[in-house]
């Protein structure tokens, strides 16, 4: 069967490529940090993943033909848990590296499609529209998705996948433009698709895309039951215990009175310059995050007849919550591996995006090769933001 090429920019441990790589064949991947560039190389054989920011990429180091380029670029600056200085940051601005590179290839060279995947926080302000002009000046059309990990895996993780293709393209069977009941369109997306100027929303899309059969996700199947992982103490739950308010220790009273196993999650936030500690015990996972320090790593916490434990949630662990199969190799440091995992794509949505639209999309775009010269900025305009990059 047919493979299509892709890149991967910021390629980290390679879950995208985990769930691409059935029907897509990776032809050139990136990334600056060398731990998750060990992680990748162990787990998938590679001759093409490069070390190296991508500020000191050039148009001409891509490999052509490609039919899509993948970007997960770094979230830091749009996290709404963190400081936002938005796309211009130092961090979330590598989208505009990505973008000139992809500008700098010759139109029949270039990609027929993008796919840019980030957080919520990407919906805000005028982030979203200068993403959306930028697409707009590589000659594409273009929507968006909320995908909420949640669907796939015991985990809530919501985060926002872009997808733009040649403009040439009819897309009518792939969109709906009234997307009633859409588990995939958030208040937010809608919000900020109505702030788009005319022009831009003249190439929005509302991709079309299946909700998966709701699955009952036992929690217990991430849980490790090995005796490796090491229980903290009993001072240790009890400082935890002591970090919650009211509304959380009543959570844990309410399982103890129910007299049999259950398992929660426990995170620490802090609000108002104090550390509180947070569990739920719906079978769901936080969100894994992953900033430096170590104080967002999520604890297991078992009730079982009274008595409570916990623990840190395992390397092992992390990868389930991403759909990473167990004979992934994971990195024996446990900061490495809960960093691999915790800036990962959930590997099964990336299937599923990639079935049930990328796929269609892609194989219906061969009948619209792009045109040598056929640009689209002088038509729309680059806006101030783009220009002076
Ligand atoms: C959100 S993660 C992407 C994870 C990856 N897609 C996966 O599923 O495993 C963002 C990645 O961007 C990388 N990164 C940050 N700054 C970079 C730069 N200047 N050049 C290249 N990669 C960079 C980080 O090392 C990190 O792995």
């Amino acid at each position: 069967m047919k493979k299509y090429k892709y890149y991967e920019f910021f390629a980290g441990a390679g879950l995208v490529t985990l769930g691409l790589r059935k029907h897509w064949d990776c032809i050139w991947a990136n990334d600056i940090d060398p731990k998750k560039e060990n992680t990748y190389k162990t787990n998938i054989e590679s001759n093409n993943y490069h070390l190296s920011d991508i500020e000191k990429i050039q148009s001409k180091d891509l490999p052509i033909p490609c039919d899509m380029a993948w970007a997960s670029f770094p979230c830091q600056d749009l996290s709404l848990a963190g400081w936002r200085s938005g796309m211009s940051g130092e961090r979330s601005g590598t989208f505009w590296s990505f973008w000139r590179l992809i500008q700098g290839l010759n139109p029949p060279d270039r990609p027929k499609m993008i796919v840019l995947e980030n957080v919520v926080g990407l919906l805000y302000d005028k982030d979203f529209i200068g993403l959306c002009e930028a697409l707009s000046c590589l000659g594409m059309q273009f929507g968006a998705l909320v995908i909420d990990g949640i669907h796939f895996v015991p985990q809530s993780r919501p985060r926002v996948f872009v997808v733009a293709v040649n403009r040439d393209m009819d897309c009518g069977p792939f969109v709906d433009p009234w997307h009633f009941n859409s588990p995939w369109i958030s208040g937010q997306l809608e919000k900020v698709q109505s702030s788009l100027p005319q022009n831009l929303k003249d190439l929005w899309r509302w991709w079309k895309l299946p909700k998966p059969i709701e699955k009952d996700f036992s929690v217990e199947s991430i849980i490790e039951t090995s005796d490796l992982n090491e229980w903290n103490t009993e001072e240790q739950t009890l400082q935890l215990l002591g970090m919650m308010n009211e509304h959380n220790l009543h959570k844990v009273k309410e399982v103890q009175k129910q007299k049999k196993l259950s398992i929660g999650f426990l995170y620490k936030r802090t609000r108002n310059g104090k550390v509180q500690a947070e569990i739920r015990f719906d079978g769901i996972a936080g969100c894994l995050r992953t900033p430096s320090g170590g104080s967002s790593r999520q604890v297991v916490v078992v009730v079982e007849n009274s008595i409570i434990k916990s623990r840190l949630l395992s390397a092992r662990e992390t990868a389930r919550l991403m759909g990473v199969p167990d004979s992934f190799v994971l990195p024996s440091n446990y900061n490495e591996a809960y960093h691999a995992m915790g800036d990962g794509v959930i590997v099964p949505v990336v299937e599923w995006l990639s079935q049930h639209l990328l796929l269609p999309l892609i194989s219906a775009s061969n009948a619209f090769p792009l045109e040598k010269n056929h640009e689209h900025s002088a038509q729309f305009g680059i806006s101030k933001s783009i220009r002076f990059l």
